[in-house]
């Protein structure tokens, strides 16, 4: 593992690492951390291509010993409308293959909306509740769209938003189309943690590899805060890290910035 630089980018620790990978494990790292420090932990966690490797890193973590999931509870950002949990793309499935399934948590302290829930504006607001009830969010971690969003929260998403029923932007339905066999099968909505419920966590995660995510990071960084790049918002929380491989930080103009 290369050595990662950790520099202060208006008000949000910026950590460079050499590759995805070495960005996957600090990643990881951050969340061992959080469990050693507080094993009751709530955890908010996220689906897509970018925290795959960091859950194998937990896995591996877990099944060493060298840390323990059975007391933390979490709670996932998102999920599709229309899909039931069963289904392969939802993101309660994602999360049972990718992570849960593999680890010591029991189930029953792994929380994802439901897509198919009858009453959706019901639901969000239990969602909330429920988040609230265990404590508030120790640590969520985050990946970031190619057009800003964090969750499924859109570009034109304000920083009061709580969690809600979205219409996914043209180009996220167009990347997510990857995980399904046809765009036509890409849901159009998702149940959404909003941006305030993200900012109350005490410590947030942003984890963004590999080149197509550079103009979104340097927005996210240097940009105007405001709606139109809702990664933004990041800059007013007190306890940001954002983790980047080397391609996601290209262009960055960072002090420590390799030459
Ligand atoms: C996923 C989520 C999204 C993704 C983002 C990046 O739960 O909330 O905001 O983090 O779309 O997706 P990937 O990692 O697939 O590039």
């Amino acid at each position: 593992m290369g050595v990662n630089v950790t520099e202060a980018v208006n008000g949000i620790s910026v950590i460079v690492c050499d590759s995805a990978d070495d960005a996957s494990k600090t990643t990881a790292e951050l969340i061992a951390n959080q469990l050693g420090q507080k094993p009751n932990s709530v955890l908010g966690l996220a689906t897509g291509g970018t925290p795959l490797k960091t859950y194998q890193y937990l896995i591996e973590f877990n099944q060493s010993g060298r840390v323990s999931f059975r007391d933390a509870t979490t709670f996932n950002l998102d999920e599709y409308i229309g899909l039931t949990g069963d289904h392969p793309q939802s993101y309660r499935s994602f999360m049972n293959e990718h992570l849960f399934s593999n680890v010591d948590i029991p189930i029953d302290q792994t929380y994802v909306p439901d897509g198919s829930t009858s009453n959706i504006d019901q639901h969000c607001r239990d969602y909330e509740a429920l988040i609230t009830d265990h404590g508030g969010i120790d640590l969520q971690l985050l990946g970031i769209g190619h057009n800003g969003h964090i969750a499924f929260n859109e570009p034109g998403s304000d920083s009061q938003s709580a969690t809600r029923l979205v219409d996914l932007a043209a180009n996220t339905i167009e990347q997510n189309s990857r995980f399904f066999d046809s765009p036509s099968e890409v849901p159009r909505q998702a149940i959404t943690m909003g941006i305030a419920t993200i900012l109350k966590a005490k410590t947030i995660v942003l984890l963004a590899t590999g080149s197509g995510k550079s103009d979104a990071v340097r927005a996210m960084l240097y940009g105007d805060i405001g709606p139109q790049m809702p990664a933004s918002f990041l800059r007013e929380h007190p306890n940001a890290i954002v983790v980047l491989d080397a391609a996601a930080a290209e262009g960055l103009p960072l002090n420590s910035a390799a030459s």
